[in-house]
């Protein structure tokens, strides 16, 4: 039994590129709930184990290294968003796409998905949680009150992806872009362990078509209904 005492936890998975990151921060900015973006954690751990020289088959070693990582997420004075690895900055280093395949290599391995799993849970605090990943509604929490699958079609998905790089000024390849996204789906779904996959009370949400805000309005309005009495005041 887990204890009715455990701040709420509102689960949104789903595959790169669903936007779930974003979608992810305007709820809990718009709850003031704590924010976990899973995948950063990932991308962290590929970038430390490329940078130490550690291959994606020393799983014992990647296993120990994500249960020490020395990782913080903070906001600065102007909102900004960033991630430190013992105090260095890698916010932009692990959003490569690069990192961002190394991040799917490693998540496979069952040494890693483990040593991550209490880093993660460790997010959980009051008044609540957003937490943005692959299995956050089927292994991470869950108990979480409000499970949340985001889909896109990968070419809706692959779109955003390029909009997004080129926003950040940085290049990017469309056909490339959905190369990478459908390899990474099948990476995603096809491994053993927490393969990316609707939680069975999940709420799954078909987002082609739709833009961030529309997301936005439909996951805070269920959120209201089932959250009223873990979170009364907003
Ligand atoms: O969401 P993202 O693109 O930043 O995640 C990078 C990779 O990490 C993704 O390809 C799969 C993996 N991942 C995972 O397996 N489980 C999570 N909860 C989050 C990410």
């Amino acid at each position: 039994m887990i204890p009715s005492a455990l701040p709420p936890v509102l689960a949104i998975d789903g595959p790169s590129g669903s936007g779930k990151g974003t979608v992810s921060r305007c709820i809990a900015d718009v709850l003031h709930w704590h924010l976990l973006d899973s995948g950063a954690l990932y991308r962290v751990l590929a970038h430390v184990a490329h940078d130490a020289g550690i291959a994606t088959g020393e799983s014992g070693e990647l296993g120990r290294l994500a249960r020490a990582m020395p990782v913080a997420f903070i906001r600065t004075a102007d909102g900004e968003e960033r991630v430190l690895l013992a105090g260095r900055d890698v916010t932009y280093a692990i959003r490569t796409e690069e990192c961002g395949r190394r991040a799917s290599e490693i998540a496979v391995l069952p040494e890693v998905r483990e040593g991550l799993k209490a880093l993660q849970r460790d997010f959980r605090h009051p008044p609540g949680l957003v937490a943005d990943g692959r299995d956050m509604g089927t292994a991470i929490f869950p108990d979480a009150g409000l499970k949340i699958f985001l889909t896109a079609s990968a070419e809706e998905r692959a779109q955003r992806r390029y909009k997004q790089l080129k926003e950040k000024g940085l290049n990017a390849n469309l056909h490339g872009l959905f190369q990478d996204i459908t390899a990474r789906d099948e990476r995603d779904q096809k491994r053993a362990v927490s393969p990316l996959q609707p939680a069975p009370d999940a709420l799954v949400l078909d987002t082609t078509g739709m833009d961030i805000q529309q997301v936005v309005a439909r996951i805070l309005e269920l959120a209201r209904t089932r959250f009223t009495q873990a979170a009364p005041g907003y």
